[in-house]
């Protein structure tokens, strides 16, 4: 079922999600599936769980080639329990990102560029995984949410954030 996504305001975007404890239960399973039809039809990169108002370590990404990223390689599709997030060195880089919880806005956001990111599958098998570049990119946006931090909140220059019809345009007048 598509779900309502939360939009930057909701207090509920705010919270630390809670660990998942129990793997492998119809109620887990209808909230994933609920994740990937609505990710699907907003057209997203990833989602986390509290987007759509479920207060769980949860998060789902994946894409063969995006419209809201033309230029961007593709990602496998994952979805991954209680997460958790290694930076391989101190080395960072700053490009443009979007979230479906700030329709139309677009900022440059400074990520880690090369991570481990560890967790569980929906049946409690263990994933870990290197990443880089907008593969990492895209897990430290989506396990953000599972604390509470949007990307704005991670910005260094908000003279970098707007509208992406305005940032984007090809007008100059
Ligand atoms: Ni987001």
């Amino acid at each position: 079922m598509i779900r309502d996504i939360l939009l930057m305001g909701d207090p509920r975007l705010m919270r630390i999600a809670q660990p998942v404890i129990a793997f492998d239960t119809p109620d887990l399973r209808t909230l994933l599936q609920d994740m990937r039809d609505t990710m699907r039809a907003l057209g997203g990169v990833g989602i986390a769980a509290p987007q759509i108002g479920v207060s769980l370590r949860i998060v789902i990404f994946g894409m063969d080639r995006s419209e809201r990223y033309p230029d961007a390689p593709p990602v496998p599709y994952t979805e991954i329990v209680n997460p958790l997030i290694t930076p391989l060195d101190a080395m960072t880089e700053e490009t443009w990102e979007g979230c479906l919880s700030l329709p139309a806005l677009r900022g440059v956001v400074p990520r880690f560029a090369r991570i481990r990111y560890e967790g569980y599958d929906l049946a409690g098998n263990r994933i870990e995984r290197l990443a880089e570049g907008f593969h990492a990119r895209v897990v430290q946006h989506e396990c953000d949410h599972l604390d509470g931090v949007l990307y704005p909140m991670r910005m260094r220059d908000m003279s970098r954030f707007g509208y992406e019809s305005a940032l984007f345009s090809e007008t100059v007048d």
